[in-house]
């Protein structure tokens, strides 16, 4: 047991000495097991398939060998453990559990028969816990005797890693059963967050946006996999990009996800799978654990290089007209590179700020329309970046009628700001920018019809999927009001309602605008 699980036990958790059981010994029921177990609790797993439990619990143990190896487990606390971890032969060996979480098969039909088993086996007042990812938890516990005391509990996977647990009220869920729930996650020493049971909870439902837009901005050829996973990495922030994280997480796996969640929203067009990665699925393509995916993975393979611009020279000046928004941090980085900074009046038709380079071509950060306009043939659009300061690459969307002079004096601009340039087709909201401006609109959207507070949207994106700061937080650095015009543009670009902004930033936006003095 950590000192950390042990100074966030309260008294509304599950009791130590209860023991706890886990249905379905694949994966997730061994990792969730394992927690439970380091926490103190009895722990008995049930498997269906024959010997399946008794291998499980060998794996338990043989990872609990790796951490007293590396130090993280005492040889005592070790023993002790192992000693509580018991395979059970039936369902009816379960009976005295106070806690049952399980993690079988995701199908509805096995869940709901299995749930009602095991109202047969244990006391009324034994909390049900499923860990599924895709179904609807009130769905799952709809046929109970005792629904009140049904909860979903998601764990992540590799579950002893990853801190968050999202816990899931169904509709007939009791209050107390989710904060029994809650408690017991925190005092394993996890990351809970509460949440509705709406398609996707918190996690895969916001998410989806960061896999879409990257597809839709390929399917275009705006730019290669390599080159917008190095963009979203390297000027978004992200840990990985989503070429490289959906191999990872398998072309199948992920998909399933994204085709899930839209059929449960009845298929409304902000959560379109997207026919590349279905094309990926159907080739057998399914990432790393095929050997290919969108890079390919055999002996001798190399990760393609992103697209990277020559050297350019940088100009010796360049005038600044109105305000940058996101990217005002961009004028001081100017100065600072040497580059002299003249401020100088917008032009009467510039939606927002520009920096004008000296053959008068404007460089603005993306505004959701595409660069290339008969009104303003030199354009270029440069994407937006979670810090200017801290980012080592920028993607640059010249208009169809830029001269070549003004690119290479953008390109050679960023180049002595010491970042690697992309230069990419004029894709309206570039990489970055769109990718932001739909998790912050589906972030603020799910806490607006009360899927999980603002501050568990953050917590949760930033723990499940390594974002560098919850969408919530991004929204409110960028303005309600940028991501909503961002959305509007991306609007008239592409009809359709896939990029109408929600009401919930509509109404962010207008409450900001009000309290401007
Ligand atoms: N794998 C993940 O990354 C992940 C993450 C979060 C949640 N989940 C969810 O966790 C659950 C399990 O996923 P997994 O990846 O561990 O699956 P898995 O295939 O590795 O394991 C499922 C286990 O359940 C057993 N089983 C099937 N029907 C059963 C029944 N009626 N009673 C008892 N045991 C039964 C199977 O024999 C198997 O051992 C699913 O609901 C899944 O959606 C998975």
């Amino acid at each position: 047991m950590t000192a950390t699980a042990t100074d966030q036990a309260t008294d509304r958790a599950i009791d130590r000495s209860s023991p706890v059981a886990v249905v379905g010994t694949g994966t997730m029921g061994q990792g969730i097991a394992q927690v439970a177990l380091v926490a103190g609790h009895p722990v008995r797993l049930y498997d269906t398939a024959p010997g399946r439990a008794k291998t499980a619990a060998d794996a338990i143990t043989a990872r609990l060998d790796r951490l007293v190896e590396k130090g993280r487990l005492s040889a005592g606390d070790r023993e002790a453990a192992t000693a509580r971890l018991a395979p059970a032969e039936t369902l009816a060996d379960l009976a005295g559990s106070d806690l049952v979480i399980e993690a079988v098969l995701e199908q509805l039909d096995v869940k709901q028969r299995l749930f009602r088993e095991l109202e047969d086996v244990v006391s009324d007042a034994c909390l049900l816990a499923t860990n599924t990812s895709s179904l609807s938890v009130t769905a799952i516990g709809g046929a109970l005797r005792v629904p009140g005391r049904f909860v979903g509990l998601h764990f992540f996977n590799p579950a002893p890693l990853l801190p968050l647990v999202e816990v899931v009220s169904g509709f007939a869920t009791d209050e107390s059963a989710a904060t029994r729930a809650y408690d017991t996650a925190r005092a394993w020493g996890k990351t809970p967050v509460r949440c509705a049971d709406t398609p996707g909870f918190i996690v895969n439902r916001i998410a989806r946006p960061f896999y879409a837009e990257a597809l839709r901005v390929y399917e275009e050829r705006a730019a290669d996999p390599a080159t917008i996973d190095a963009v979203l990495r390297e000027c978004g922030g992200f840990r990985m990009g989503p070429f490289e994280l959906t191999d990872l997480i398998g072309q199948d796996v992920n998909e399933a996800v994204t085709r899930s969640v839209w059929e449960s929203f009845f298929q409304d067009p902000k959560f379109t799978p997207s026919l590349a990665q279905r094309r990926l699925v159907e080739s057998g393509r399914l990432g790393r654990k095929a050997g290919q995916g969108w890079y390919a993975y055999g002996d001798g393979d190399e990760r393609p290089e992103p697209h990277t611009a020559a050297p350019e020279r940088a100009p010796v000046a360049v005038a600044v007209a109105g305000d940058l928004g996101p990217a005002a941090a961009l004028v001081e980085l100017i100065r600072e590179a040497g580059i002299e900074v003249r401020e100088t009046t917008p032009h009467v038709s510039a939606r927002s700020g520009y920096l004008e380079l000296p053959d008068g071509t404007w460089l603005q950060l993306t505004e959701g329309l595409a660069a290339t306009s008969a009104l303003r043939p030199s354009l270029i659009h440069f994407d937006l970046a979670l810090d200017y300061r801290e980012a080592g690459r920028i993607a640059l969307a010249p208009s169809g009628l830029a001269p070549h002079d003004g690119l290479a004096a953008a390109v050679g601009l960023f180049q002595a700001l010491g970042k690697k340039v992309s230069v990419v087709r004029d894709v309206p909201g570039l990489i970055v920018a769109r990718t932001a401006a739909m998790l912050v609109d589906f972030a603020a959207d799910a806490v607006s019809r009360g899927v999980a507070s603002a501050d568990d949207i953050d917590t949760a994106m930033r723990l499940g999927v390594n974002y560098p700061v919850g969408p919530i937080a991004w929204g409110e650095s960028l303005s309600a009001s940028w991501v909503r015009a961002l959305l509007e543009a991306l609007h008239l670009e592409y009809p359709s309602a896939r990029y109408a902004p929600s009401q919930a930033l509509i109404r962010r936006s207008e409450t900001q605008k009000a309290s401007r003095p």
